[in-house]
């Protein structure tokens, strides 16, 4: 076990434009898209905090202020909740105003993930961090977070979460250059990466799926990337610059991604939810059932 300092901290980009899931998007952003009754980013939250994080900055663009304000007291809403029956309600709305230490920052312009994360610089200092991109919710046994950070702790290097896609997808994500690890099935030692592959480029079918843990050594690459695919500063190329200088590890992860920038994805997501959830679950699946029969 390598000795690394403890991660604390994790940031998540929310102010990228949404485009992909207009018109839904016009004026809210997609990480406050719900998933059955919940916005998409309170699971990142949630996520983050049940790996250990303590401290959250979300980096948030124009129109992105209806975020603070999920995350904040609401006491009209809680007058209105302190009667009898509605208990559950008022523990419920109480609890997501104390999940974290909770920070925002905007991003001026969406100039691309890559300049999302520098925004996040004073933040971090020189602890290492999580990034949860705010579009991908994971769905998992153990969270995508605590994973990533176990990987963290055992090799002492940068991690990344990856699944493997479909081919014909990979031009839409990035793919990562893999070598197995002896005696890891789910590692792997990275060393070179590249953002929406063209055809021929691929190094492998692993694609990051929304989570990298990363330290201050990302900043001064981010700070003098060029401009990448779609004339954004992207994240994968300044670790693709990392991983060829130092290495990082990849994580197979175990977990059900679901992207919230994609408008099949997010009513996948809501049936699949929907079936696990407690309250609406089983009669949600009888629904289902004989919706399917009409189909
Ligand atoms: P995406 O590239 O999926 O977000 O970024 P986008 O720009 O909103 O995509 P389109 O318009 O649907 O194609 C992944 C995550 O990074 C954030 C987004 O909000 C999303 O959660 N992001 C992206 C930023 O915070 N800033 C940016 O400049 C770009």
């Amino acid at each position: 076990m390598s000795s690394v300092r403890p991660v604390r901290k994790a940031v998540i980009p929310a102010a990228g434009l949404g485009t992909r899931v207009l018109p839904a998007t016009k004026a809210m952003p997609k990480e406050m898209l719900p998933l059955v009754d919940k916005p998409a980013i309170q699971y990142l939250v949630e996520e983050a905090v049940k790996s250990g994080i303590t401290d959250i900055l979300i980096i948030l663009g124009r129109n992105k202020d209806i975020i603070e304000d999920h995350f904040d007291r609401t006491p009209e809403l809680e007058t209105a909740l302190q009667k009898p029956g509605k208990e559950k309600q008022l523990a419920e709305c109480l609890g997501i105003a104390n999940l974290a230490n909770i920070f925002f920052v905007r991003q001026k312009q969406a100039l691309g993930l890559g300049h999302a994360v520098l925004c996040a610089r004073a933040f971090t200092g020189d602890e290492p961090f999580m990034v949860l991109y705010g579009d991908d919710v994971i769905g998992a046994p153990e969270p995508v977070c605590a994973q990533l950070i176990r990987a963290y702790k055992k090799y002492g290097r940068p991690v990344v979460g990856v699944n493997a896609v479909p081919w014909a997808d990979v031009s839409r994500y990035c793919s990562l250059k893999t070598h197995p690890i002896e005696g890891a099935e789910r590692d792997f030692f990275v060393d070179d990466m590249i953002e929406k592959p063209k055809k021929g480029q691929e190094f492998s079918n692993y694609s990051i799926l929304g989570r990298v843990l990363l330290d201050a050594d990302i900043y001064p690459i981010l700070e003098s990337l060029p401009t990448g695919a779609n004339g954004e500063y992207q994240l994968t190329d300044a670790m693709a610059v990392y991983a060829r200088q130092h290495g990082m590890t990849a994580v197979d992860f175990i977990g059900t991604h679901y992207d919230m920038g994609n408008k099949l994805c997010v009513a996948q997501a809501n049936v699949e939810l929907a079936l696990r959830h407690p309250e609406i679950g089983p009669s949600f699946r009888a629904w289902l059932q004989d919706y399917c029969k009409t189909l």
